[in-house]
């Protein structure tokens, strides 16, 4: 498949899954808690197509910035497009682990479901802790992958099915559950962890989101299911009542507005969920 066809697979399922009633639902959330402000400048790391780059600027206002950073330039040539009539939107190439950005330049950030593919997850949540001002909030939310459950009567080809995904698909499969303590290690004040579960009632929608033919046919030509097996358990999700979820994790870091806060390691003592 060329480059120009897969980014253009991947923005129909970025809108897809941004549209769906649990990305409407962490999404939200996630914007309402960063709390951002009229003039606020926002960054937005891995903005992909600019799926929320609009919502931000409605926030931050006219004397606000947005500032969408994405490594992919036919990501950033739709996030362009998209933002075209807005006016204080800014999109820069780069990337996560060293962003386009100076130190203390930002006042909220967002990552979303970026952190589950890049090489070092610590050192790009470091990187937005550099970018962050004083009294600056980020927002962070991935999946965890290790708790995609699919109901069928094989259930040994359900848990082979997550094992693949976990081990050959996503790269930081189980991140989702180490937002906290990655936020804490780079200097946040940790300030929520929040779980989404994402249900799929019916298999045309779990499909839209999961993918389950393409990577089952992927796990069996890699040798990971047994065709036949894999087939005889795809028809079966399509039949009848069906069930599937994964865990969605979001959390919060700040950053104090004064130095006499204490930020840093030896500073940061408030418990996760506090
Ligand atoms: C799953 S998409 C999410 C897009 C967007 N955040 C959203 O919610 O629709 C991941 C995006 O992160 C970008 N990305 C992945 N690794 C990156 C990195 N190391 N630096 C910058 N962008 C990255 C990809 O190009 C892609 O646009």
């Amino acid at each position: 498949m060329s480059r120009s066809r897969a980014v253009a697979r991947q923005i129909s399922y970025l809108d897809e899954a941004a549209a769906s009633d649990v990305g409407r639902r962490y999404k939200g959330r996630l914007l309402g808690e960063l709390r951002i402000g009229s003039g606020h400048v926002v960054l937005d790391v891995g903005c992909g197509p600019g799926t929320d780059l609009s919502a931000m600027v409605a926030a931050a206002g006219p004397d606000g910035r947005v500032i969408g950073v994405d490594r992919d330039a036919g990501m950033r040539e739709v996030a362009r497009r998209r933002t075209r009539a807005e006016p204080g939107v800014e999109i820069l190439a780069g990337d996560a682990h060293a962003l386009p950005l100076g130190p203390a330049s930002v006042d909220r950030a967002r990552v979303d479901r970026v952190l589950q593919h890049v090489d070092d997850p610590a050192a790009a949540v470091a990187e937005l802790r550099r970018v962050l001002r004083r009294g600056g909030r980020v927002a962070l939310a991935e999946p965890d992958w290790d708790t995609l459950a699919i109901d069928a009567t094989d259930v040994a080809t359900s848990r082979a099915f997550t094992r693949f995904v976990t081990g050959h698909v996503v790269r930081n499969a189980g991140i989702g559950r180490s937002l906290g303590r990655l936020l804490h290690d780079a200097g946040f004040i940790v300030e929520s962890v929040d779980a989404t579960v994402a249900l799929f009632r019916d298999y045309r929608s779990a499909e839209a989101i999961l993918r389950m033919s393409a990577v089952a046919e992927r796990a069996w030509r890699a040798g990971h299911l047994d065709e036949d097996r894999a087939r005889a358990w795809l028809s079966g999700l399509t039949a009848g009542p069906f069930l599937a979820g994964f865990t969605f994790i979001t959390a919060i870091g700040r950053i104090p507005p004064s130095a006499m806060s204490g930020v840093g390691r030896a500073g940061v003592h408030q418990a996760i969920g506090a």
